[in-house]
């Protein structure tokens, strides 16, 4: 399990250097300052870029102005601050001085899932597009990052020629973005690659690859591989790998359900497949499957595109994976109520974690959260901690009771859930617990904690996957 660096320490040895040098040539704006919009404009700033970053929410903007980070990300607000005070970032909610100002757009709005479909929204992607493309008077390329369903760069290239007064002379690249949440600005900064879609026309794909190789020319230099390729590639780079990893993840979870049928141990096991190298140990974390904001939507809008394409027989496999994901909340569900005795009625269930993944503070889909929320629907008396996730939590999650404290969540419970695996939550003493709980009874929804160790405490121990 990889731990983010702690504030401040992110590795910027490569980036701080020039921070009193004037800016770099190009002229950025972000469009689009959630996780990963806000993370690329600090992060650029921080290379020496002026950089103005955009967001249609007025509230958003004078918190980010303000050095206010919106939500919780390890690292980030540090160089949001430093890029403030260096002068060279800056907010806007305004397209005319974004189209104004910019170089290079980097389009990094939200995508999520269609409300009752599988495909994404891509009401924002377009609406961006849109009210950007008129006010495009001078030469510029538009860079997408969103994950988008393949195609999309193709129409919007189209829109660019329609819309844009700059004609020609305003291009656009398809650069998607592999960052991860709690990871986001060494991911941005040291990226394990960069991936480039270029437009068809030779003299355009020359243009947008030139640029983006001087806007990425830090990281070019200490050796991150450059791919370049065509629109369509580009954006299957991107849904390819979160399906990926959605499916490394579920293959694991589908070994923990038939390790729960044999008695087997399924950390055990994937500890012993990790050291095949053509496996590799990362995203076997057998547990309560994954959430968020990307790989669960980003599988579904896979499947829908690839259906519009006539190739739904292809991706077939993904619509396994989201189930065996699902399940797996069914199942730690199940668990806990077994664990009672049958019945969540008139029990008290003490949640550890809300966030759908440690070091973040994001409840998109959050295995956790859905977990708590079925519990309560059952009758149960829920009370959830998370160290970041609370205040999102309780605005997804009203009807649930929420603690200030890990103590404070267990206090009296029948059964104590962990859901999600913070640190604070992974070196937890089982005495300090079984102090405050009614009775000594932890099921493990991450296979985060040390079984033998809370055992020892007098605790009846259960996980997902293990006997
Ligand atoms: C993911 C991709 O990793 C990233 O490259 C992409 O840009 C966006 O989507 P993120 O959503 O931040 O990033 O989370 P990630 O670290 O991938 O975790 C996703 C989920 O999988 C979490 O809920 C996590 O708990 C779960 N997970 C991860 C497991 O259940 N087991 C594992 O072994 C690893």
């Amino acid at each position: 399990m990889q731990v983010p660096p702690p504030f401040g320490q992110v590795s910027l040895e490569a980036v701080t250097a020039n921070r009193e040098e004037p800016a770099l040539a190009h002229r950025l704006t972000v469009i689009g300052t959630g996780y990963l919009g806000a993370t690329h404009a600090a992060c650029m700033a921080d290379l020496g870029f002026e950089v103005l970053g955009l967001d249609v929410d007025e509230e958003k903007v004078a918190r980010l102005s303000a050095g206010d980070l919106p939500f919780y990300e390890p690292g980030l607000e540090p160089l949001l601050r430093r890029g403030l005070a260096s002068g060279r970032l800056r907010f806007t909610s305004s397209y005319a001085e974004a189209a104004e100002f910019g170089d290079v757009h980097f389009l990094c709005v939200g995508t999520p899932q269609k409300a009752g479909e599988y495909a994404a929204d891509l009401s924002y992607v377009n609406g961006a597009v849109d009210a950007l493309a008129p006010l495009l008077r001078r030469p510029c390329l538009l860079v997408g990052k969103s994950t988008v369903p393949v195609g999309t760069a193709e129409r919007l290239a189209g829109t660019l020629a329609r819309l844009a007064p700059a004609g020609g002379d305003a291009v656009l690249a398809w650069n998607p973005e592999f960052l991860r949440e709690g990871f986001a600005v060494q991911d941005t900064l040291h990226p394990d690659r960069i991936v480039a879609g270029l437009p068809a026309e030779q003299g355009a794909a020359e243009h947008a690859e030139k640029v983006l190789r001087e806007v990425y020319a830090t990281m070019l230099a200490a050796g991150v591989p450059f791919i370049t390729a065509d629109y369509p590639t580009s954006e299957l780079v991107k849904v390819s790998a979160n399906a990926f990893l959605a499916t490394k993840i579920s293959f694991i979870n589908a070994m923990a359900e038939v390790c729960e049928a044999a008695h087997a141990d399924v950390t055990k096991l994937s500890e012993a497949l990790s050291y095949d190298d053509r496996i590799g140990g990362r995203f076997l974390g057998p547990g309560l499957g994954f959430g968020g904001g990307c790989l669960p939507k980003d599988i579904r809008a896979f499947m829908a595109r690839a259906g519009e394409l006539g190739a739904d027989q292809a991706l077939t496999f993904l619509r396994e994976v989201d189930e065996i994901n699902i399940r797996r909340r069914i199942r730690m569900v199940d668990l806990a109520r077994q664990q009672l005795g049958g019945s969540f009625i008139g029990r008290t269930v003490g949640v550890l974690g809300a966030a759908f993944k440690p070091d973040s503070d994001d409840v998109r889909d959050s295995p956790a959260l859905d977990v708590a929320a079925s519990i309560r629907a059952q009758g149960g008396k829920v009370t959830v901690y998370d160290p970041q996730a609370m205040r999102n939590a309780r605005r997804a999650q009203p009807s649930l009771d929420f603690a200030d404290s890990t103590l404070s969540a267990v206090r009296g419970a029948h059964v104590v859930l962990l859901l999600t695996e913070w640190k604070v939550f992974r070196e937890m003493d089982p005495g300090d617990l079984a102090e405050v709980v009614a009775e000594r009874s932890i099921l493990d929804g991450r296979n985060a904690l040390d079984p033998e160790l809370w055992r020892a405490a007098g605790w009846n121990y259960r996980a997902l996957g293990r006997p």
